[in-house]
């Protein structure tokens, strides 16, 4: 696999906040070796556990972005970074390298995968397919999210606008939790995301000075949080160059 990635270090140390995506390709039976060669044995065993073909290639495209990204910034080889889980889940680094303190996360659909990079700030990445708000039923607003951001899309007359904002805050809101680290253990009711601020209304959280940034990207919606607002949010969509004769 072979990436064409940006200077990520000098990105980061100049203070952004880096989201790279890249859309996810089938994999050959003949490049599986070579694609799943950053991952190591735990991550290429949940791969294969996948059911759908689909899940499975995303996977290994995230995994491998992250491995690869890391090593990016930071000196050592994709297949040897080792990561823990905080006690939500939020994967990150053991034994990360002194003096620079880098923080990621990951996100995965179908057809297409994010990692987000920063340092000294907590991150959270989600990218989701556009056509989801078919399948979503903005009615799930009701039930979890703020009752300001409930009305305001109830509100909307018209349906596709509905369901876009619907997504957009529903991307948005699963970065910030993901930033967070506590997944859904933390109500997505809990606090409300202002659309047109890009910013977070929540007093009693500490998140209104996050920094929020989201992108479409082709199909999909790619949106990030971080938990300090002087980073700059830059967005990178990779090429993935594959070597097929
Ligand atoms: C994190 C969470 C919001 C992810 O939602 P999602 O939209 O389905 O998935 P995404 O593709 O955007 O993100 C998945 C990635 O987020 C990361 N992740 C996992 N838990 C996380 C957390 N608590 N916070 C931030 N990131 C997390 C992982 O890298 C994961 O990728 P992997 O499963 O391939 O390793 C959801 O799975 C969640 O809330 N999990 C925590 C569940 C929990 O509370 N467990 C309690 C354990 S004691």
């Amino acid at each position: 696999m072979n990436l064409d990635l940006p200077p990520l270090r000098r990105w980061l140390i100049e203070r952004a906040v880096v989201v790279l995506s890249l859309a996810v390709d089938p994999v050959l039976p003949a490049e599986w070796e070579a694609r799943c060669a950053p991952l190591n044995p735990a991550e290429r065993e949940r791969a294969q556990a996948f059911y759908f073909e689909s899940d499975r290639h995303a996977y290994v495209a995230a995994h491998a972005l992250l491995r690869h990204s890391l090593s990016a910034v930071i000196p050592g080889e994709p297949a040897d970074w080792r990561f823990m889980a905080g006690p939500f889940g939020k994967p990150r680094l053991i034994d990360p390298p002194p003096g620079l303190d880098l923080r990621f996360n990951l996100s995965h659909c179908r057809s297409r995968v994010a990692v987000a990079l920063a340092l000294r700030a907590e991150v959270g990445v989600d990218v989701e397919a556009l056509d989801r708000t078919a399948r979503l039923d903005p009615g799930i607003a009701d039930a979890c999210f703020a009752p300001d951001e409930a009305a305001t899309l109830r509100a909307m007359g018209d349906e596709v606008l509905r369901r876009e904002q619907f997504l957009r805050l529903w991307t948005l809101k699963e970065a910030c939790i993901k930033a967070t680290g506590r997944g859904l253990s933390q109500p997505l009711n809990a606090f409300s995301i202002d659309l047109d601020r890009l910013s977070v209304r929540s007093p009693q959280l500490a998140m209104i000075h996050w920094r929020l940034a989201q992108w479409q990207v082709g199909e999909h919606l790619v949106a990030v949080a971080v938990d300090w607002p002087y980073l700059t949010p830059v967005c990178f969509i990779h090429r993935l160059l594959v070597n097929r004769h």
